[in-house]
């Protein structure tokens, strides 16, 4: 069987103002009528063996989360609420020992529910590739994307040579700039995309060879949880207690076990305010828009509204998004750091 954990603790900072903490980005209709948690689902229609999927989310979400499933008729096993955030390690860790429940060790697809992907055909295609992968070799199998540009928010991957699912030589989360650049120029190097596929007591293994104390605290804050009807409310001490890393630099930058598959499905993990741009339906000078807006004059805009007319003029390169209690204009080139803007927000309030 395979057992889809979709991960939805995220808050999307760098799509604010339009993504908040109480309503972060998965939880949006960025592009099309589904939002992003349920388009996650609906792409996986067809795969065969596919169990009820265990989500994990915040707790604050949990009606949200709930609600959206139920639209498009997903039945989770279980929706595991975290009392706080401790990153993606810890709340893999706890679907795994959830998924093992009753002596069972079913292959996981570890998907983060905020993405886009174009081709869903395809998409499903490569899970098959990858089930092969992990089931035969133990591995714990990413879905490598070719890189477009130097981008230092996403993992790096080298690839030895190979055909189809190939062993990792090398993981590097986050780089920064230079060392990006030096990849990107190699050819040898792929994106992680983020989603994961590998056997349950694979990844508790790996995870127990550099991370053992986040899988005593999975353990403890599922030993202590409740169930709440459709709910499993995790044990707050233990679960604050857990350290907070992520799966990239927690696992996948140590251990021997990692695969990449690697893909061309028109993945875009909306990061930024310009990713959004770039999958938008664009008019013939490059603007994008959403909502009742006018650009005149205008090059490669993206103007996100809805509650009243926008108008642009002469513009090249900037991002307007228009909410009912803020308002972000940014340069285009500049989008990454409106996490930045998000942090000093927070520190002022
Ligand atoms: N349940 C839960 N709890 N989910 C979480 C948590 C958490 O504490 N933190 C993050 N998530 C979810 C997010 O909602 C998202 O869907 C996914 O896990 C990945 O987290 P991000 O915070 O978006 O990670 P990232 O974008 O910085 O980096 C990851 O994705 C990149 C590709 O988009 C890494 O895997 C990179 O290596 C990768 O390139
Ligand atoms: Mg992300």
């Amino acid at each position: 069987d395979l057992v889809p954990v979709l991960l939805s603790g995220g808050s999307g900072t760098r799509l604010w103002p339009l993504s908040r903490e109480t309503h972060p980005k998965q939880f949006q209709p960025l592009v099309g009528e589904q939002s992003l948690l349920q388009a996650t689902w609906q792409r996986l229609a067809g795969l065969p063996g596919m169990a009820a999927p265990i989500v994990v989310a915040n707790e604050e979400h949990r009606f949200m989360v709930a609600e959206q499933l139920r639209q498009v008729g997903a039945v989770p096993s279980a929706i595991v609420l975290e009392p706080v955030g401790r990153n993606t390690a810890p709340a893999i860790a706890v679907a795994a020992l959830q998924a093992m429940e009753g002596g069972r060790d079913p292959l996981l697809l570890v998907l983060p529910s905020d993405h886009v992907i174009a081709d869903a055909a395809g998409f499903r295609a490569a899970v098959q590739e990858a089930r092969r992968g992990a089931a035969e070799q133990g591995s714990l199998v990413t879905f490598g994307i070719v890189p477009t540009g130097p981008e230092t928010g996403y993992g790096y991957i080298k690839a030895a040579p190979g055909e189809a699912v190939r062993a990792v030589e090398r993981f590097v989360e986050k780089p920064d700039l230079a060392t990006a650049q030096a990849y990107v120029a190699s050819g040898d190097y792929f994106w992680n995309s983020g989603m994961f596929l590998f056997r349950a007591s694979a990844y508790l293994a790996e995870l127990e060879k550099f991370a053992p104390a986040m899988v005593g605290a999975a353990m403890a804050a599922l030993a202590g949880g409740k169930r709440d009807v459709d709910f499993l409310r995790l044990d707050r001490a233990a679960f604050e207690a857990c350290p907070a890393d992520s799966i990239d630099y927690a696992v996948m930058e140590k251990t021997d076990a990692a695969a990449v598959l690697p893909i061309n499905v028109g993945w875009n993990d909306v990061g930024s305010w310009s990713a959004l741009w770039e999958i938008a339906d664009q008019d013939p000078d490059g603007n994008a828009h959403h909502g009742d807006v006018l650009a005149l004059g205008c090059r490669n805009t993206l103007a996100w509204g809805g509650r009243r007319l926008i108008s642009l003029l002469g513009l090249q390169d900037v991002i307007v998004v228009d909410t009912d209690d803020a308002l972000l204009v940014a340069a285009r080139d500049q989008v990454q750091q409106v996490k930045d803007i998000v942090a000093r927000l927070k520190a002022e309030h």
